[in-house]
């Protein structure tokens, strides 16, 4: 490493720029749930905190693993602002300073079960959120149609969904969701739906598209290799009631998932997650 060379003056403390301010600020997030019959609570999540620094012009992949139930959608559809888990019962999250208050453009979701119009074109659905943001036709439709491009679609532009397998649909949701270029994107178990080999090729596709637009990502898996192969960080969440356990810093790939999926390293990092992840259960 080199050393770097101390400036002469010190720079003036600058004011608070836009980039210093964490992207997202979980702070003490609780949600309880409330069955309107029985009168009975249940705790989804329990005083979830954590702190996505900006880091420009990267941003930060952040995985989410735990067991079924542990709120691992809450926390998503909670940064989302989507109802019934949007608001927390307490707490808050931040978004550049400002209360997460609803839905926004910055922040893009991709489910699980393809979730685009079954009437509209790929072209039109690609287009879709550039269109509720007012982009103006003929502009949408040149960057819906570069975005296909880049989730190797190229020629079912014209095509319905129901024309295409489940991994094309998951390249169209993911189109949609980058073409609006979200400062922020958040699948909820992406490519749980798909075969191990089209699995390998969309993670592949994401990083590639993912260091292009250098959001932050929140993914939820339930595959550990997934978690590990994508993730900078991986939180793993605990049931009953549902909290953030232990945050695991790892690096970043620097294979194909194929191949880095199939190294004794790799399995060695799985190995050692899975043994955490298990003993939660
Ligand atoms: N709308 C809701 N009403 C009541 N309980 C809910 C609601 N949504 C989720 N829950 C409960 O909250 C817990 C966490 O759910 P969820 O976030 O979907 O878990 P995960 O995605 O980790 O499987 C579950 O026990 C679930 O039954
Ligand atoms: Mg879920």
């Amino acid at each position: 490493m080199s050393e770097e060379k101390k400036p002469e003056t010190p720079p003036q403390a600058a004011a608070p720029q836009a980039a210093d301010l964490p992207v997202i600020d979980c702070r003490n997030v609780t949600k309880i749930f409330k069955d309107e019959r029985s009168g009975r609570e249940f705790t989804a999540l329990q005083d979830v905190s954590f702190v996505i620094e900006d880091i420009p012009n990267t941003g930060e992949f952040i995985t989410i693993l735990g067991p079924s139930g542990c709120g691992k959608s809450t926390l998503l559809n909670t940064i989302a602002g989507l109802e019934p888990h949007f608001p927390p019962t307490r707490g808050v999250v931040l978004m550049k300073d400002q209360p997460i208050a609803g839905p926004g453009p910055e922040r893009g979701m991709v489910f699980q079960t393809y979730s685009s119009f079954p009437c509209y074109t790929i072209l039109e659905n690609v287009a879709f959120g550039l269109k509720l943001k007012g982009v103006p036709e003929k502009e949408r439709e040149d960057i819906a149609a570069e975005w296909i491009k880049k989730v190797k679609l190229s020629g079912c532009e014209k095509k319905y969904p129901r024309e295409l397998s489940g991994g094309m649909r998951q390249r169209v949701a993911l189109a949609r969701t980058l073409a609006v270029k979200p400062r922020v994107i958040l699948m909820d178990e992406p490519f749980g739906a798909l075969d191990r080999i089209t699995r390998w090729d969309m993670q592949d596709l994401l990083i590639e598209l993912w260091s292009e637009v250098a959001a932050t990502v929140f993914l939820v898996t339930h595959d550990i290799p997934e978690a590990v192969f994508l993730g900078d960080r991986v939180f793993i969440m605990g049931a009953n009631p549902g909290r953030l356990l232990e945050i695991v810093k790892l690096p970043r790939p620097t294979e194909k998932a194929a191949e880095m999926q199939r190294t004794a390293k790799f399995s060695e990092i799985v190995n050692e997650i899975s043994r955490k992840v298990e003993h939660i259960r």
